[in-house]
């Protein structure tokens, strides 16, 4: 049923449809349906992931309980354990000790490192678990197929991760284009920056800079950006082209002076924008991978020894990373619909940025403001996000888009019904397919064709 939005002046659904038109499920202004019972689940990695997850079922207990956790990390392990009151004997050192288990709860949420998703995810459908999975479903187009075979093999429920589509912002943007708010949908210009420290933390020093071992960053970091692309243009990628490269964080570029540590007796460490000791000493941030100590001294004594130790407090141009911290990307949809993606490392800011050009009209968001110009009128109107910069922080900074996944997610397991999920993994592989599509064109300077 469609009425007229108050904000744009345009037919726009009344509320947030998902691709089969169905009504997505929000977990704030009252708007959560109660599922008619608290879906139980286990968590694989008590990470920052896995965190946000648990979250949700602190924060909603009639909703999701987390009533088993698999986690290497003994500190980690103890305190989700204490957190959600699991018992000793649902608590495990590693993922596949739970399937060794007779099953003890609904699901199982797949928030490991990125090597370790597939076997868990297929260990947890041959078990009879659903499944709340973290992206990338596999490192390869084949393992990807292998996940969805087996998934259509059972009668099980898998979801991945894409949690940009759950962001209000982003639902407001395909509402409009889906009402008609620019007329005919002819182009997209998409841009993730991802910020200079950011890159640095976690594609430079962390987990996530070398491709062979988690995967290349136009999977790791932008198949949200392509999955939402696909999202917001309703129609299949067709064909990709894709240029990208690591042109600063090389040892070429070490400046003079500078040491295998920023804790070494670096020359330049006080003029260094990556300095380590700047970022997680003095500003004390992103320090969520450390298992710190609450009080003061210690933990201020606990983050330097990290600096010392681990690859945090490396220099930035003497690792063995080898993501790219520039790439681009030309995308051809069914129907001639084109987009361009840029994901950029060099920018003070995160989040996105997209232009949506039509026939009738024209959009232009940061993920906080949304603007809706129509060509008829000359007017220009705006919805702006109510999710505060300090809840975006605190939901991983998708635009509110985490929670509700996983509320989307336990009212599909909750009723046994799969298309309550937007994103189904059939729907959700097509972003890989185009991210794998970008790899090889880029790698060998080709037009890709996808699927
Ligand atoms: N959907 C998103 O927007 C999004 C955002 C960030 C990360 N991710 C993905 O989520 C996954 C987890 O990322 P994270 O940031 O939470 O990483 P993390 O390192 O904080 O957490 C992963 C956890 O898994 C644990 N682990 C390692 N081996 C294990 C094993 N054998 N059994 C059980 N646990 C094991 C680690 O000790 C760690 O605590 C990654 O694949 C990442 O790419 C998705």
């Amino acid at each position: 049923m469609m009425s007229v939005d108050s904000l744009t002046g345009f037919p726009a659904p009344a509320a947030p449809l998902n691709e089969r038109g169905q009504e997505l499920y929000l977990p704030d202004a009252g708007q959560l349906a109660r599922p008619p019972r608290p879906i139980s689940a286990i968590t694989l990695g008590a990470g920052a992931r896995g965190h946000v997850y648990g979250n949700f079922a602190l924060a909603y207990p009639d909703h999701l309980r987390v009533v088993g956790v698999a986690e290497p990390s003994e500190a980690r392990r103890s305190a989700y354990t204490a957190q959600h009151a699991i018992p000793e004997s649902h608590c495990f050192a590693d993922w596949e000790a739970v399937f060794a288990q007779p099953k003890f709860a609904d699901a199982v949420i797949v928030s490991t490192p990125d090597p370790l998703h597939i076997a868990p995810c297929l260990a947890a459908l041959a078990a009879g678990y659903d499944v709340l999975l973290e992206k990338p479903i596999a490192p390869t187009e084949a393992e990807c197929r292998a996940v969805l075979a087996a998934a259509e093999a059972s009668d099980r429920i898998v979801a991945v991760c894409h949690v940009l589509r759950y962001a209000p912002y982003f639902m407001h943007m395909r509402a409009l284009i889906r009402a008609g708010a620019v007329g005919r949908l002819v182009s997209i210009q998409h841009m993730e920056p991802i910020g200079h420290a950011h890159m640095a933390h976690s594609y430079v020093r962390g987990n996530w800079r070398r491709s062979d071992e988690a995967s290349p960053i136009i999977l790791a970091k932008s198949s949200h950006d392509l999955d939402i692309l696909r999202w917001l243009v309703g129609r299949p990628t067709r064909q990709v082209q894709a240029f990208g490269d690591l042109t600063w964080f090389r040892a070429d570029n070490a400046p003079a002076g500078s040491t295998e540590r920023c804790t070494g007796g670096c020359a330049v460490e006080r003029t260094c924008p990556y300095s380590a000791l700047r970022i997680y000493h003095q500003q004390r941030q992103r320090l969520y991978v450390f298992d710190l100590p609450a009080e003061e001294p210690a933990r201020g004594n606990d983050i330097l020894r990290a600096l010392e130790t681990t690859d945090y407090g490396r220099c930035v141009y003497r690792l063995d990373n080898d993501q790219c911290d520039h790439y681009t990307v030309n995308l051809q949809y069914d129907g001639g619909i084109t987009a361009t993606f840029s994901m950029d490392a060099f920018t003070p800011m995160s989040g996105r940025r997209t232009r949506v050009m039509g026939s009738h009209g024209y959009l232009d968001g940061d993920m906080r403001r949304l603007e809706a110009h129509d060509f008829r009128t000359g007017e220009v109107t705006t919805w702006t996000s109510d999710v505060t910069e300090d809840e975006d922080d605190a939901l991983s900074g998708h635009g509110g888009g985490d929670w509700r996944l996983v509320a989307d997610f336990v009212q599909a397991v909750a009723h046994r019904d799969p298309s309550r999920l937007t994103s189904t993994l059939a729907e959700s592989i097509e972003s890989h397919l185009v991210a794998f599509a970008c790899e090889r064109s880029r790698a060998q300077g080709t037009l890709e064709a996808v699927g």
